[in-house]
C-alpha cells in the first residue's frame, strides 16, 4: 500500500474481479485515430469572487475585522468594555473616530484612557479568530502618542470564555505615528478567539491598522494568503484564475463597482468598499462584509502565477448589476472604463518603462505577468451590453490585438437575452463567450449534449459559472451533495467531448465561510481553522488533473456516450505522458460492466482506475470527514479489449499507457 487511499491490486487478466448477475454490459469503442482537437490548457480553471467571505475573512489571512476603522460604521467589529464588569461602561476610557480626509483610508481611533485597570478594546475577528497551537501570529498597529503617560499597549488573545491564550506587552516610544509589532504564540487551539487591548498609564493615543496575521501563510508571505485554502486551489492544477468575480465586478451601483487601480500599492492605503454581497440576500444579511482589497489585483496576478494558471481579470463595462440598480454609463462617458482595461493590460504586461508596468515592478514583480485574456463585463445582457462591448473590443484590439476578449451571454443558459447576446456576439466575431448556468442536477445530466450542435466556426465557449443546485438557485438549503457532483461530472464529459468549442470552464462560487456564507452550494467550505473539499471539488479535480492534451473518441455503437443507459463518457490522450485517459459516469443505481474496445490504438497493460462515489446521493463531506473522495487502484489488463466495473452512481477515471 503506497498511501492510505491508493490500493494496489494486481490482477492477471482484467481489473474486473466480479460481476453480479444483474450487471448490464456495454461495449465502448475507443478510437485512437487523431481528432485534431486539442484540449486547451485552460480547459478547467477557477472562478474567484469575494462572496461568502472568500477574500476578507477567508483566503486573505488578516484576522482582525475592520482593522483600520474604515467601515461605514467605524466601530463595527470592535467593542469597548470595562474590565471589571465586562460591560460597555466607558467611565474608564473611550474611543472616538477621527478622520483625515486627505487620505484614502481616512479614519483612525483616538483612545482616551482614564483608568487603565478597567478599560479594554476588543476585536471580534471574523466570527472569532482561529488560532492554531504552536503557530506564530504577527501582530502590528500604528500608534501616535498624543498626551499623558501611556507607556505600553498590552495585547491578548482570549478564548470563548475570556481566558487568556497568549499575551504580549508592547512598549510605547516617542510621540509621532509609529508602527509597533509583536508576535503571539498561542498555547492551544481556539476556533473563536478575540483580541483584547489594554493600556498601561493614562492619556490619549491614536491607533490605526490594528492587524493580526498567521506567519504560516501561503509561500510564507507577510500579510499573505491562508495556506490551506490556496493549497486546495493549487491541487486543482487550474488552467486559469478568473477574478475578481462575479457580480462584484459590476457593483450594486456604478460607484460600488470593482476598481482595480484602487487595489494597488500599500495595503494600508487601499480604500475600503462595502461588499455587494453584504445585502445580497435577505436570508443572509452580512452588514459587516467589506472589501479591504488586501487581496488586490497585484495579489490576484501573483496567485495566478503561483498556481500556474492564466490570469483572467474581468472588468466593469460601465453597467452596474442588472439585478440591482442596473445603472448605465452613457456611451460618451465610457472612456475611463475603457482606459481602465487598456491600463490593466499595461499593468500586467508592460515593461518597466511604461507607467503601469513601473507600478507593477515597484510592487515587486519586474517581469510581466504575461496576461492573455480579459473579460468585458460579467453577466450583462441586452443591447446596452452589446453597444458597450463593441467599444471595448475596438479599443483593446486596436492596441493589443493578441489579447483574447471574453464577452458575456447573461445569467441564463437559454431564453431571449441569451439568444440575442449570442446572435450579436457571433456577428461581431467575438472570441470567447461566457455562459452561466445554475440549475438542477437533472438539467445537468440532460444537457450533457449541450455543445454537440454548437457552431464549430463561431466563438469559443467559456462555461464561466456553473453548479448543480440541489433545491433551487439561491435557495439557502442547497447542498454540495453527491447527486449534484455526479450530475456535474456527467455534464463535464460533454464539455470535454466538445473541447473544440468549449475552451474554458469553471465551477462557481469557489469558497464559503461556514459562518458567513450568502450563497450555497460552493466548491470549498472553511471555518477559522479548517477547510474541506466537497464532492463537487473532487469532480473538478479529477477532470482537471486528467485533462490530457488531445481529444479522442469514445462511442457506443457509433454514438457518443451521453446518457444512454445513464452512462456518460469522454476520452483524451495525454501526449506528454503517453497515456489515454477515459472518464465514465454512471448515474444509474445499478453498476455497469463496460468493455473497452481499443481501435487504432495500442494500449499498455497497467491500468489505473480512480473511482469517486458515495453510499447515497444525498451524502456530503464535512469538516469531520471527507467520505467522498477519489480511490485509486492499479491493476494489469490484457493489451487489447478490457472490461471495467463501473459502480452505481460513480465517476470512474481510467488511465492506461
Ligand atoms: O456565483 C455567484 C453569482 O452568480 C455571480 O456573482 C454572478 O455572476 C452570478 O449571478
Amino acid at each position: 500500500m503506497k498511501t492510505k487511499n491508493k490500493i494496489f491490486t494486481i490482477l492477471l487478466t482484467s481489473c474486473v474481479a466480479f460481476s453480479t448477475a444483474q450487471t448490464s454490459k456495454f461495449t465502448f469503442d475507443l478510437d485512437g485515430s487523431p481528432t485534431n482537437i486539442k484540449i486547451q490548457p485552460t480547459m478547467y480553471g477557477i472562478f474567484f469572487e469575494d462572496i461568502n467571505f472568500a477574500a476578507d475573512g477567508g483566503i486573505y489571512a488578516e484576522l482582525i475585522k475592520n482593522r483600520s476603522f474604515e467601515f461605514d460604521e467605524p466601530l463595527m467589529g470592535w467593542k469597548q468594555q470595562n474590565t471589571k464588569t465586562l460591560s460597555p461602561n466607558l467611565d474608564s476610557g473611550f474611543l472616538t473616530i477621527y478622520s483625515d480626509h486627505s487620505k484614502t483610508n481616512k479614519n483612525y481611533a483616538r483612545i482616551t484612557v482614564y483608568n487603565d485597570k478597567n478599560y479594554i478594546l476588543e476585536n471580534e475577528g471574523f466570527w472569532g479568530i482561529g488560532l492554531h497551537q504552536g503557530a506564530k501570529y504577527d501582530f502590528s498597529f500604528d500608534l501616535e502618542n498624543v498626551s499623558g503617560n501611556i507607556s505600553a499597549v498590552n495585547a491578548s488573545l482570549v478564548d470563548e470564555n475570556g481566558t487568556v491564550i497568549s499575551t504580549v506587552p508592547i512598549l510605547i516610544k516617542g510621540k509621532g505615528w509609529q508602527k509597533y509589532t509583536a508576535v503571539f504564540s498561542p498555547s492551544r487551539m481556539v476556533e473563536k478567539a478575540k483580541l483584547q487591548i489594554t493600556f498601561t498609564g493614562k492619556g490619549v493615543v491614536n491607533m490605526d491598522m490594528i492587524s493580526l496575521f498567521p506567519q504560516d501563510t501561503w509561500k510564507g508571505r507577510k500579510g499573505g494568503l491562508r495556506k490551506d485554502l490556496v493549497q486546495k486551489l493549487y491541487d486543482l492544477q487550474p488552467g486559469f484564475l478568473r477574478f475578481p468575480g462575479g457580480c462584484i465586478v459590476e457593483g450594486r451601483t456604478l460607484a460600488e463597482r470593482y476598481q482595480w487601480k484602487k487595489t494597488l500599492g500599500n495595503v494600508a492605503d487601499r480604500e475600503y468598499l462595502i461588499n455587494k454581497w453584504s445585502s445580497g440576500f435577505a436570508h443572509r444579511l452580512t452588514p459587516d462584509y467589506y472589501q479591504s482589497f488586501g487581496l488586490g489585483f497585484y495579489e490576484y496576478f501573483q496567485l495566478s502565477e503561483d498556481l500556474g494558471a492564466e490570469p483572467l481579470p474581468i472588468l466593469s463595462c460601465g453597467m452596474a448589476c442588472q439585478f440591482n440598480t442596473a445603472e448605465l454609463v452613457h456611451l460618451e462617458e465610457l472612456n475611463p472604463y475603457v482606459q481602465d482595461a487598456l491600463d490593466l493590460i499595461e499593468f500586467a504586461n508592460g515593461n518597466e518603462s511604461t507607467k503601469w508596468g513601473k507600478i507593477r515592478a515597484e510592487m515587486g514583480h519586474p517581469k510581466p505577468f504575461n496576461m492573455k485574456y480579459i473579460g468585458v463585463g460579467n453577466e450583462q445582457w441586452g443591447e446596452d451590453y452589446i453597444e458597450r462591448y463593441k467599444i471595448f473590443e475596438k479599443a483593446i484590439h486596436a492596441k493589443y490585438p493578441d489579447i483574447k476578449i471574453i464577452s458575456g451571454s447573461g445569467p441564463s443558459p437559454d431564453g431571449e437575452f441569451f439568444e440575442y447576446g449570442w446572435k450579436e456576439l457571433k456577428k461581431l466575431n467575438a472570441q470567447i463567450v461566457d455562459e452561466h448556468y445554475y440549475n438542477s442536477p437533472e438539467w445537468f445530466t440532460k444537457n450533457a449534449g449541450r455543445y454537440d450542435a454548437y457552431d464549430r466556426s463561431g466563438p469559443k465557449v467559456f462555461a464561466g459559472e456553473y453548479a448543480a443546485q440541489s433545491v433551487g438557485v439561491v435557495k439557502p438549503d442547497n447542498k454540495n451533495n453527491w447527486q449534484t457532483a455526479l450530475s456535474e461530472a456527467a455534464f463535464m464529459t460533454g464539455l470535454e467531448r466538445n473541447a473544440d468549442v468549449v475552451t474554458m470552464t469553471s465551477y462557481a462560487p469557489l469558497f464559503a465561510h461556514a459562518d458567513g456564507w450568502q450563497w450555497t452550494p460552493d466548491l470549498i467550505w472553511f471555518n477559522n481553522l479548517q477547510s474541506y473539499a466537497t464532492p463537487n471539488y473532487y469532480v473538478q479535480k479529477l477532470f482537471s488533473n486528467n485533462k490530457g492534451t488531445d481529444l479522442i473518441r469514445i462511442s457506443e455503437n457509433g454514438n457518443a456516450v451521453k446518457g444512454q443507459n445513464q452512462l456518460f463518457a469522454s476520452a483524451v490522450e495525454d501526449s506528454k505522458n503517453n497515456e489515454v485517459i477515459i472518464k465514465i459516469v454512471n448515474t444509474d443505481s445499478q453498476e455497469k460492466l463496460i468493455e473497452i474496445n481499443p481501435k487504432n490504438i495500442k494500449i499498455g497493460s497497467k491500468l489505473t482506475k480512480t473511482t469517486l462515489t458515495a453510499s447515497q446521493l444525498s451524502a456530503e463531506n464535512n469538516f469531520q470527514t471527507e467520505n467522498i473522495k477519489p480511490l485509486e487502484e492499479n491493476s494489469l489488463i490484457k493489451k487489447g479489449k478490457f472490461s471495467v466495473q463501473i459502480p452505481s452512481n460513480s465517476l470512474v477515471v481510467l488511465k492506461v499507457k
